[in-house]
């Protein structure tokens, strides 16, 4: 079952009932200033920060779900209606919400009123803009009254949602012309205030909650709305909102638009104030000014679009299959933007009061992200970096607003090094810019650790070199990529935190999937190493990946499949011997796409018994068979019910690594069945299954041993997003940047004809024509550049701004 569509020539996602099964939403703004809103016009902004600079409130877990938003009431005779449905869920004669690339758009009819809401950020500045729209479409004129309404958080969401002896007393405001402003703390040490405008005079403003809902009233029904006039209140403490009342008078046929404004100003120290106890508001007037008008902003809203355009043209694809195209050419390279931005902060899961940026989690969103706007990945490389130990190990997470590394968590998750590898490579490949590396970068945020950005990947590869266990592969410390296998935790309290419970070095246990990164990341170095003339330590390190990968097909190889780790006794976990937990997906996918056992058969072995024993209708489970008691010696992984997330869920992120796998042997029928399962274009028919928007991945599907195979949970910021995109777009379409070139080397279903492609890479636009005669799965039989055979599928770099024709023909 479906609740809407996909309009591809719009790259819009049409919702058509606000009855979905769960919040469907959008992300507003890309650099500073960003809102979330559900297709009902919930959600809130934020500045920079979600937790410390919170501009409206939102209430998580809520019932009903998903209150606030910014909301807009229409009092039209004795009915009250909102154009997107919530909150007074007022039946409508008719309904839509379309989410765009950073806009969206509601429209809601009723009464033969129709009004609607166009939401977006403007590029490069810090507001969100609420256009409503109102017609009349009646043969009579129509008198009505138009209430916005949203709440204002103090700042610090958390101390917002838990302060209260404090913060019911700190609430300030002040309301000049048609424009709020949100000022608590400023009076200290805030720089910064909030302001909610609207461009046309006003009938009346409310800016106290409890004036405007009334007591013991909810958003569903605010007794100012239900009277039809604002009180002109002013609030002191509580909870101060945003309210404006414009009374309108629509002709037949009469269309009238309404600009509301969201703002966040900084003011400079000693420009705070204009009089004693008044704030100088000259910024927020600025900005109001910029969008007084429909031209103006009809003029940002072109802006955005070209904006998005121009990104997602560095990659677009046309083949004969539609669904594939949409993921590709919008859904899924926009969903890595947003991950980029957001890394794990703000969406319905994560409250944006939690985790800071993971330092793995940072580095993979990159791999989806690098071609969009390298410049701005050479950033992160380079803040990621500073977090790092002299050792090289590294801090799990850090804040972006100070970008120091969070000592909470601290350190001790042994994948996070290699990952810095991988980010370093994919920025190298995409762009060339080797400057990159010799770039000083601190240690521990220390200046005076400083060293080139290379340094800090050979502390990555070294570290790991000298942190090997009884078998010679590496130590897996608090935990690898998944988080909930903690082998030196032993946790038996409740509520500890198994991430960061008992030491966070173990001298035994150890990590297969560590040691699949080693061989995949090492060899990366190795290749970054020759490309800057260290040949002989490049030696050196292939001599050292050359070990591993025969340590992986002794000590990691079940028979069957590769073994997950060794616990904290030497025992095997993901072997035959086991009891529970015999396989497991993430060695499977990361030693094939590292390319060990390819050779040996071992490779295509392990593929098969995961689809022999992980494999389900709605992609592949992370283990089998689930946990179903809690294991001391493995930790969270085990106290999940079985069948939802690291117990046995589909965990999506992991998925795709299988795909890549089966690409790396040569299996393009499977790679593509693996991707389309957990595709969300391919699933849009299950929506009342898999819950969650149909436009977007999510962390997880609940496996095969849950109650609710199939149903998503966690949509929006996960790993998922970029490594779907590796995959497909890398893997399975095959454009693989690479140091020594472009390489063109598709892996696709026999039946695809084949496709063709843009990819812009570094500065020069490639048309690439694939063609399959003989329907293969793999191999590049012929390729000719601007008409002229080339030798092997490298594509050399060529002078920024020129257009190549390329032509593969697959043999
Ligand atoms: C979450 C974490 C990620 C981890 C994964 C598996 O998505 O953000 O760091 O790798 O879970 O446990
Ligand atoms: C839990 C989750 C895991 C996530 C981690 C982050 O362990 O199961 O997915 O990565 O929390 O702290």
């Amino acid at each position: 079952m479906k609740f809407g569509h996909f309009s591809d020539s719009a790259r819009e996602y049409v919702i058509t009932t606000p009855r979905t099964p769960l919040p469907w939403i959008n992300y507003l703004g890309s650099e500073a200033f960003f809102s979330l809103v559900s297709h009902t016009a919930g959600g809130y902004s934020f500045y920079r920060d979600a937790k410390l600079r919170r501009i409206t409130r939102y209430r998580y877990n809520n019932v009903p779900a998903d209150s606030n938003g910014r909301y807009y009431y229409i009092k039209d005779g004795d009915t009250v209606w909102n154009p997107g449905w919530q909150p007074t869920q007022t039946e409508l004669d008719s309904y839509e919400c379309r989410h765009g690339l950073g806009y969206s758009i509601i429209t809601g009819k009723k009464n033969s009123l129709t009004a609607k809401l166009e939401l977006f950020v403007p590029v490069g500045d810090n507001c969100e803009i609420d256009r409503l729209v109102l017609t009349n479409e009646s043969d009579a004129p129509k008198s009505f009254t138009v209430f916005s309404y949203l709440e204002f958080c103090l700042w610090n969401a958390v101390d917002d949602s838990t302060n209260f002896q404090r913060n019911f007393s700190t609430g300030e405001v002040e309301v000049e012309g048609s424009t709020i402003y949100h000022k608590t703390e400023y009076r200290e040490r805030r720089n910064h205030y909030a302001l909610f405008t609207v461009n046309t005079p006003i009938d009346g403003f409310d800016t106290s909650r409890d004036a405007f809902l009334g007591a013991w009233r909810s958003n569903a029904n605010p007794e100012v709305v239900e009277n039809g006039r604002c009180t002109n209140s002013v609030a002191h403490g509580w909870a101060p909102v945003g309210v404006h009342q414009v009374n309108v008078t629509l002709q037949p046929g009469e269309s009238r638009s309404l600009i509301f404004v969201l703002g966040y100003i900084e003011n400079p120290e000693d420009e705070k104030w204009a009089a004693p106890g008044v704030i100088n508001k000259t910024r927020a007037q600025a900005m109001a000014a910029r969008y007084a008008t429909d031209a103006q902003v009809d003029a940002a809203l072109a802006k955005l679009h070209d904006h998005w355009n121009t990104l997602l043209s560095t990659y677009s694809v046309k083949s004969s299959d539609e669904k594939l195209d949409r993921m590709v050419n919008t859904w899924n390279q926009y969903q890595c933007m947003v991950t980029f931005n957001m890394s794990r902060s703000a969406s319905y899961y994560e409250s944006g009061t939690g985790r800071g940026m993971g330092f793995r989690d940072s580095c993979q969103d990159l791999l989806g992200f690098v071609h969009l706007i390298p410049a701005r990945a050479r950033e992160r490389i380079l803040d990621i970096a500073a977090t790092q130990f002299p050792d090289g190990s590294a801090y799990h997470q850090y804040q972006p607003l100070t970008k120091k590394g969070n000592m909470d968590i601290g350190s001790g998750f042994n994948d996070d090094p290699l990952w810095l590898i991988a980010a370093v490579y994919a920025y190298l490949g995409e762009t060339g810019d080797y400057s990159i590396l010799d770039e000083p970068v601190d240690f521990d945020n220390d200046h005076s650790l400083a060293q080139p950005l290379l340094e800090h990947l050979r502390r990555s590869f070294g570290y790991l070199r000298t942190h090997k266990g009884p078998h010679g592969l590496p130590l897996i410390g608090r935990a690898d990529w998944n988080d909930c296998l903690n082998l030196n935790c032993f946790s038996k309290e409740p509520g500890e935190s198994f991430q960061t419970t008992g030491p966070s070095e173990g001298p035994v246990a150890e990590s297969v999937f560590i040691a699949g990164m080693y061989v995949k990341y090492g060899n990366q170095f190795a290749e970054i190493l020759d490309s800057t003339g260290h040949t002989d330590e490049a030696a050196a390190v292939r001599a050292e990946v050359a070990e591993m990968e025969h340590t992986v097909l002794t000590a990691g190889w079940d028979g069957s499949w590769f073994r997950r780790a060794y616990d904290a006794f030497g025992h095997v976990i993901g072997g035959e011997e086991c009891e529970e937990g015999k396989i497991f997906i993430e060695p499977q996918g990361m030693c094939v796409m590292a390319g060990i056992g390819v050779d040996t058969g071992e490779a295509v072995t392990a593929l098969q018994s995961v689809k022999d024993k992980l494999d389900t209708k709605y992609g592949i489970v992370l283990l089998q068979p689930a946990y179903t008691k809690y294991h001391l010696e493995l930790g969270e992984i085990s106290s999940y019910p079985p069948g939802y997330k690291e117990n046995a869920g589909i965990f999506c992120h992991n998925n795709p690594w299988v795909s890549c796998a089966e690409t790396v042997v040569g299996h393009g029928d499977r790679a593509f069945e693996i991707y389309k399962k957990t595709c969300p274009a391919y699933i849009e028919d299950i929506s009342e299954i898999h819950r969650t928007e149909p436009y977007v991945y999510s962390q997880m599907v609940a496996g095969r041993d849950a109650a609710t195979f199939g149903e998503a949970k966690n949509s929006w910021l996960t790993g998922t997003a970029a490594w779907t995109f590796v995959d497909v777009s890398q893997y399975i379409l095959g454009i693989q940047p690479t140091l020594a070139g472009l390489k063109i080397d598709p892996c696709i279903p026999h039946e695809m004809d084949g496709f063709t492609l843009r990819r812009v890479w570094r500065g020069a636009t490639y048309e690439i024509v694939v063609e399959n005669p003989d329907h293969l799965e793999k191999g590049v039989k012929a390729m000719t550049v601007d008409g002229k055979p080339v030798s092997g599928n490298i594509l050399s770099p060529v002078p920024a701004g020129s257009t190549v024709q390329v032509k593969v023909v697959m043999g």
